[in-house]
């Protein structure tokens, strides 16, 4: 075990029992598996969380930073700019920063629910400068837009975080990010069809993620790298869903009604968008999961979509991780204490496949795993 890595198990491990003997309300089972889920890992400066990135957190992040708790002894203010509630994934998110930035764990936490408002999400973080709060989150909802009030908030002298999803702004602008790797996510759902296929033919549907949306265009970008390499495999059509269930059955009602007997692979970027397209395609009568005609992935693996897939409905589902406000109460932590801190840190996922499917990708379900999980 390399000196980086060593020092992660260390920090993780000194983490989980400062957490589970901090008297939090959260239950056992969901703070070990935030810990647990967790790996910090730098990339030097990049805005992009590379593919192969394993490398450990700061070798002098203090445990109890890592652990999230405030041990500087005066409330610190921090302001959370939420995309909005379009998703189960986005429910435990939001629930993950109520959780960590508690008044009982000395914050004080100022949350926006944007509602996949680029402008309302602008007016929060201008709302959190205006207020002095000690330090922003910004889980942003699109890429693009951000250099204004990044550089406002600077000039206040207000540290940044940006979180979940990524941004197209010089990482001079703002002082750490933390989130997962969704080209990542897209190249481990296409490797799998590739091996689960095993040569035969695909004729794919995506349902994508919101326009604009990093996590949109990471999947995108991840499976279609792979699809590349199969002359075998079409993408008949690609449409945002809005990563809502609502987004995901009108655009399965929409392809069905285009491509009926045609495709059969149907992929949804996030668990909602999966409910929707099961939905519409239960109420054409066409099957879907392991039993059926079409082969269903989706991204996210919140509860819902891995019972799911336990179930057989859902093929394969890869992970997203919404338990990333651990990661950034350690960032806030150390930018309070004066200790180091990593500039990007990325939050493990792995991915999820139904019974009776063995993949070198992806676990395979089961109850013990569903029973596991916190959100
Ligand atoms: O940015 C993470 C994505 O946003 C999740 O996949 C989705 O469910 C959410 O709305």
């Amino acid at each position: 075990m390399n000196k980086k890595l060593l020092s992660l198990v260390l920090v993780a491990a000194l983490a989980m029992s400062l957490l589970a003997g901090c008297g939090s309300k959260e239950e056992p089972k969901a703070t070990t598996a935030a810990a647990a889920d967790t790996t910090a890992a730098a990339a030097d400066n990049e805005t992009e969380a590379p593919a192969d990135t394993t490398a450990a957190a700061g070798d002098e992040t203090t445990a109890a930073a890592a652990a999230g708790g405030n041990t500087t002894g005066e409330t610190i203010k921090v302001g959370y700019a939420q995309v909005g509630h379009e998703s189960d994934w986005r429910t435990a998110n939001t629930k993950n920063y109520q959780d960590v930035f508690s008044a009982a764990n000395g914050y004080e936490l100022s949350f926006v629910d944007c509602d996949n408002d680029n402008a309302a999400q602008l007016e929060a973080v201008r709302g959190f400068i205006q207020q002095e709060l000690d330090y922003i989150v910004i889980a942003p909802i699109e890429t693009a837009g951000w250099d204004t009030v990044l550089q406002e908030a600077q000039d206040a002298g207000i540290p940044v975080i940006i979180a979940d999803r990524e941004i197209d702004a010089p990482d001079t602008l703002y002082d750490a990010w933390v989130g997962t790797n969704t080209k990542n996510e897209g190249i481990t759902a296409a490797n799998w069809l590739a091996e689960y296929l095993d040569g035969k033919e695909a004729n794919i549907l995506v349902i994508e993620g919101s326009v604009g949306a990093s996590a949109t265009l990471g999947r995108t970008e991840g499976f279609n790298e792979v699809a590349a390499e199969h002359s075998e495999w079409k993408i008949l059509d690609s449409q945002s869903g809005d990563f809502t269930q609502a987004g995901g059955q009108e655009v399965m009602e929409s392809f069905i009604k285009s491509y009926e007997g045609q495709f059969n692979v149907v992929v949804c970027q996030n668990d909602n968008e999966a409910y929707g397209a099961m939905d519409a395609m239960k109420a054409a009568n066409i099957t879907y999961g392991v039993d059926g005609d079409v082969i269903l992935i989706s991204y996210d693996a919140t509860h819902d979509g891995l019972q799911y897939t336990l179930d057989g409905a859902i093929n394969c589902n890869v992970e997203c991780n919404p338990i990333q406000a651990e990661v950034v109460a350690g960032v806030i932590q150390a930018m309070a204490t004066g200790g180091s801190f990593e500039k990007t840190t990325l939050v493990n996922d792995q991915a999820f496949v139904a019974p009776g499917i063995e993949s070198e990708y992806a676990t395979t379900m089961t109850q013990e795993i569903l029973d596991g999980r916190a959100y």
